[in-house]
């Protein structure tokens, strides 16, 4: 029976190799990850190179380690040959990193002879939330959808509409019809979670940046360093986005709005006060506090007690102004193209203070906004599987040739 049917997600397209058994696009029955986090944290960001090294080390034993889990969780064997389709991240992404889930997942399908999937990873991204809001379904969600997708690499914003849907109908069950994006806004220039990582490295924290800064960001006054988005940078490379007419909404309204982002212009900001403040010998005695005791957590007391006052109060106006941005322009976003909901996904949807604040402005105006659990909101493979499921029902199954796409679009 179709609702039975098993794919099997390979997701390996930046710093994590994932596989995760997922049935009917809906039950995730295995989700494994294995990190690369602790190698790339020496060099402060993902080195392309050892990032594929890593992936080609654990690929077999990821997806070995998914089919194990998921027949614990069937409470019966799964083997490859009970798995209906192989579903894999063709981009965007690092080519190298994503071509050896690419390669491993042809040569899995070709040899067991089942029907291969290519999936955009910014795709599965949403599809994490919408595989486990039809879960729940405590508040139902209608269409159109506006997706945020903030992670270190995407900082996008789409309008997420589903063919066979009307407009305010609720989400539809898992049809056999592609949805459809379009991307309404972008970073022009670093993603948020590049931008978090770029603050945490220049003081002195660990990496990844945004866990770091989200625990240590309450510890401080968010109001101390006025930081503002007033010079968002044009966008020379891309037209604007044309607003909808209310009146006649297949026209578009007079004159071009754009619901960009751009956060490089605040990590410089980080930077240039850190140098009017005489930071440089307190961040380097953290650095090198942190580095002689790498197995300490954000949470951990010593690391709120490295941080002088004023460390902890730039952190926290730093997440207070990227947070108040990415809301502003989602916010008015969801206004503008009219959305009945709103899907917040991607690495950085796992901040508490950004959770806080959509969830209190999405009750203020009545919207329902959802986020993945902590699991889902970082790369993971069920979302992969979960965005393959509409693409196995009508069948659309990737080409032999299939290849990396690094700077694949969505929408
Ligand atoms: O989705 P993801 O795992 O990988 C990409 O596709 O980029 O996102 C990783 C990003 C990193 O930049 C990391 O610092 C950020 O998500 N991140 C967070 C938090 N947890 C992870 N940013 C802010 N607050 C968090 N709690
Ligand atoms: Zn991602």
């Amino acid at each position: 029976m179709i609702e039975n049917s098993l794919i099997l997600g390979i997701e390996s397209s930046c710093d994590e190799t994932a596989a995760a058994v997922v049935r009917a696009g809906s039950h995730p029955l295995s989700n494994v990850v294995a990190s690369q986090m602790a190698l790339h944290a020496n060099y402060g960001g993902v080195v392309p190179e050892l990032a594929s090294r890593e992936h080609l080390r654990n690929i077999v034993l990821v997806v070995r380690e998914a089919l194990t889990r998921a027949s614990a969780a069937a409470g019966h064997p799964v083997t490859f040959a009970d798995l209906d389709a192989i579903a894999v991240t063709e981009g965007p992404g690092l080519a190298g990193a994503l071509l050896v889930g690419i390669t491993y997942a042809k040569a899995l399908a070709y040899g067991l002879d089942k029907p291969l999937i290519a999936v955009n990873h910014l795709e599965g991204h949403i599809h994490a939330v919408l595989m486990e809001a039809r879960e729940a379904s405590a508040t139902p969600m209608e269409l159109p959808l506006l997706a945020l997708v903030v992670s270190g690499g995407h900082t996008h914003l789409y309008l997420a509409q589903h063919p066979h849907q009307q407009q305010g109908s609720a989400l539809p069950d898992q049809t056999a019809a592609p949805w459809r994006y379009r991307n309404v806004g972008r970073t022009v220039d670093d993603a948020a979670g590049e931008a978090y990582d770029k603050v945490a490295k220049l003081l002195g924290l660990g990496y990844p940046g945004g866990p770091w800064i989200d625990v240590l960001a309450p510890h401080g006054n968010p109001r101390a360093v006025p930081f503002n988005f007033a010079q968002i940078k044009p966008r020379p490379h891309r037209e604007g986005i044309s607003l909808p007419n209310k009146k006649s909404p297949t026209e578009p309204r007079e004159g071009n709005t754009t619901f960009d982002f751009s956060f490089s212009g605040i990590k410089t900001a980080v930077l240039r006060y850190t140098q009017t403040h005489q930071m440089a010998e307190a961040i380097e005695a953290r650095r090198r506090a942190f580095a002689a005791n790498p197995t300490l957590k954000p949470s951990s007391p010593e690391s709120v007690a490295l941080c002088d006052p004023q460390t902890l109060d730039l952190i926290a106006s730093f997440q207070y102004a990227v947070v108040g941005n990415l809301l502003r322009q989602t916010f008015a976003a969801a206004e503008a193209f009219g959305a009945h909901g709103l899907v917040v996904s991607g690495g950085v949807s796992a901040n508490s203070e950004l959770r806080r604040r959509f969830q209190a402005e999405a009750d203020r105006r009545g919207l329902p906004v959802a986020f993945p659990s902590l699991a889902l909101s970082t790369d993971n493979a069920a979302m992969i599987a979960a965005a393959a499921w509409p693409k196995f029902l009508s069948r659309s199954f990737a080409p032999e040739d299939l290849s990396a796409t690094p700077q694949l679009r969505l929408g």
